[in-house]
């Protein structure tokens, strides 16, 4: 059984909980592309965990966790998050395995990314300032340094230098302070002496899993309106967030997956710039900021809140064919003075779909809502969809209409087990 998990919107849909749930009785848990610009948050009890690049579903009693080819790896980033795991008494030897085609984001591309954004002055995209951009860039650019130069440290240490060389000289004119390669080669030495013990060739772990007819979750990072070719570009990520960058990320062929659970956030956020069609302004935004403590995960930044953009999420659905949702944060829209969802983009008079819109068309176009009755309970201790008011019911039973696809599990808290199973 091979389970994609996609986050249909512009990320921080509640991944990180919904895998953990998922991640129960599953033999791997895979993060497959995208890097610690991901921010997954996992509940359990009073613990909170943040996952930037190990697997949400690692908790899982069998779970082994895979870190594979399409993800790209700050290895401060990557041993912070390691020993915070064995904190927990969770040993991670032959218990992580990571590839050695994993791009390495090194000092540079956090520099440049920084550097990049401050010149674009208040044209800046709203980054998380972890180097994503750059180091994919390398990457296609035949420009990078994976894991596998990283196992051969005279090798390392000649592409670094060379790398290093010319970013210093690009930092320079952007009259950043140029990058110290002794220093920074300590650092990496250090680095790379924590993480080799985990280097496997993960292709062949997948392989014989699926051969054994192991379970097999997949986990998506961002959103799918951060892809990179799917997002208003350039208000995007350097992945493909796409159901296809698991075959790509991961070498998992696409037949062989059998579901893709979508995650719906019953609103929208998005942090960083662009155009969002749905945003909201003033106390309803405040409202559902605070109480949803919508605040990034990686960077802490506020993020934008909007009504539910269904336009967008179709999309998603198309996309990924996307078997069944799971729909989160239900229980932050009791209590409003109205509700509304986004059924379609009008344009100039006309009507437009998501994927015609680059980002001067969404920033324009005028959603088309519908209003639908608010409701007043707490739902957070409720555990069958009949327990539900009936206002709430309304709201979801119109989503699963719209979208064409069943929601099988409605999330009401952060906590893991308080959720509504709905067959
Ligand atoms: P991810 O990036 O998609 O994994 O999402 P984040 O972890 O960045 O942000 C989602 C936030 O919502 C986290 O703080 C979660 O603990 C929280 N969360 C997830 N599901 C629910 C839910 O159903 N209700 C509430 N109130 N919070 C939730
Ligand atoms: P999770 O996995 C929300 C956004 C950034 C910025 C744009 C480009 O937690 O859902 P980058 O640093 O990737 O070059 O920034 O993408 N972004 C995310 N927003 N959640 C995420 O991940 C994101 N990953 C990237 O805010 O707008
Ligand atoms: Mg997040």
């Amino acid at each position: 059984m091979i389970t994609v998990v996609i986050g249909t919107q512009w990320g921080d849909e509640g991944k990180g909980k919904i895998v953990d749930l998922l991640a129960k009785d599953v033999d791997y848990a895979v993060r497959y592309h995208g890097g610690n610009n991901a921010g997954h948050t996992v509940v359990i009890g009073e613990k909170k965990f943040f996952f930037h690049l190990i697997p949400s579903g690692i908790f899982g009693k069998k779970s082994k966790g895979l870190i594979t080819n399409g993800v790209i790896l700050d290895l401060s980033v990557l041993t912070e998050e390691i020993k915070i795991i064995e904190e927990q008494g969770i040993p991670l030897k032959d218990r992580l395995y990571i590839s050695p085609r994993c791009h390495l984001i090194l000092p540079y591309h956090r520099a440049l990314d920084v550097a990049y954004e401050n010149a674009r002055g208040d044209k800046k995209l709203g980054t998380t300032g972890r180097g994503i951009g750059p180091c994919y860039s390398d990457k296609v650019s035949y420009n990078g340094i994976r894991m596998y130069e990283l196992a051969n440290w005279d090798l390392f240490k000649e592409k670094f230098a060379f790398q290093l060389g010319i970013k210093n000289k690009i930092l320079e004119t952007f009259g950043v302070k140029p990058l110290n390669l002794e220093e920074e080669l300590e650092k990496m030495a250090d680095l790379r002496k924590a993480v080799i013990p985990y280097m496997v060739d993960t292709y062949q772990v997948i392989k014989e899993a699926i051969a054994k007819d192991e379970k097999i979750l997949l986990e998506g990072a961002h959103g799918i309106m951060l892809d990179t070719d799917w997002s208003p570009y350039p208000y995007a990520t350097g992945s493909n967030t796409v159901v296809g960058g698991v075959n790509c990320g991961a070498g998992v062929p696409d037949r062989k997956i059998d579901r893709v659970v979508g995650i719906v956030k019953a609103f929208t956020s998005r942090v960083g710039g662009g155009p969002l069609p749905t945003e909201l302004h003033g106390e309803i935004a405040d409202s559902i900021r605070e109480k949803g403590h919508e605040y990034g995960t990686t960077t802490g930044r506020p993020r934008r809140i909007g009504w539910l953009d269904l336009e967008a999420v179709k999309f998603a659905c198309e996309i990924n064919t996307i078997s069944d949702i799971a729909i989160t944060k239900l229980d932050i829209l009791n209590g409003l003075p109205e509700l509304k969802v986004c059924i379609g983009y009008e344009l100039d008079g006309n009507t437009v779909p998501y994927s015609s819109c680059g980002y001067e068309e969404l920033a324009r176009l005028k959603p088309v809502y519908k209003s639908f009755p608010t409701w007043e309970e707490d739902i957070t201790g409720i555990r069958t969809f009949a327990d539900l008011p009936k206002n709430c019911q309304d709201y979801l039973n119109y989503i699963q209409d719209f979208l064409g696809v069943k929601i099988s599990i409605v999330s009401v808290s952060p906590e893991r087990d308080s959720n509504i199973y709905r067959q």
